[in-house]
């Protein structure tokens, strides 16, 4: 099964599936490359230091948000994925994309939504005062953070959390979903 995983930042949990092929944990997956919105993430210098291809669509390249959602869609279809992956991919994807990858697009969120979607989850579940709140896999449609939800865990939330430790909390859960969803849908291919 071959991916195309999209990274904005860190890249923590792109990490642990390029890990996870590596070891044959995820043995029928094939990442045929790491692409970013924007030059200089530590997810893409990862993904060279383990040999993956990598690309980077900059939006601030493009004039309009259109024309950089065709030239992400153009570049992702050039490699023929199964899926994509939005891992910490921080950009809003339109009609186009979604159209070209309808239902093969994966998304992974640090909150059990429908609860706290958006770009701030964690600090949203926070500040709302919530005692339990986790992360969520799901096939992203044309909404945001919206769409079938594939896996689900929870996270207890701690008194003495901040935002950071919360998330890093939830990254450790989300890694180990995101992988086990793309083992299933590797076994299902
Ligand atoms: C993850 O929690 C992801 O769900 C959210 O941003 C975080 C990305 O972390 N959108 P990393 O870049 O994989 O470390």
């Amino acid at each position: 099964m071959r991916i195309v995983v999209l990274v904005s930042g860190t890249g923590s949990n792109l990490q642990s599936v390029i890990d996870a092929v590596a070891s044959k944990q995820l043995a029928d997956v094939e990442i045929a490359a790491v692409g970013a919105d924007k030059h200089g993430t530590y997810g893409v210098e990862r993904s060279e230091a383990a040999g993956i291809e990598t690309f980077v669509v900059n939006f601030k390249d493009y004039e309009d948000r259109g024309e950089w959602n065709h030239a992400l869609t153009q570049k992702c279809q050039s490699y023929q994925p199964d899926y994509v992956v939005s891992s910490g991919f921080m950009r809003i994807v339109g009609e186009e994309f979604i159209n070209a990858f309808d239902g093969t697009y994966i998304n992974t969120h640090p909150a059990l939504l429908p609860s706290f979607p958006g770009a701030h989850g964690v600090r949203d579940a926070l500040a709302y005062g919530v005692k339990v709140t986790g992360c969520t896999v799901h096939i992203a449609d044309a909404g945001v953070d919206t769409g079938p939800i594939l896996r689900q865990e929870s996270v207890a939330v701690l008194d003495e959390d901040t935002e950071e430790t919360l998330h890093e909390r939830i990254k450790v859960v989300e890694r180990r979903l995101l992988i086990a969803t793309l083992g299933d849908l590797a076994r299902n291919k």
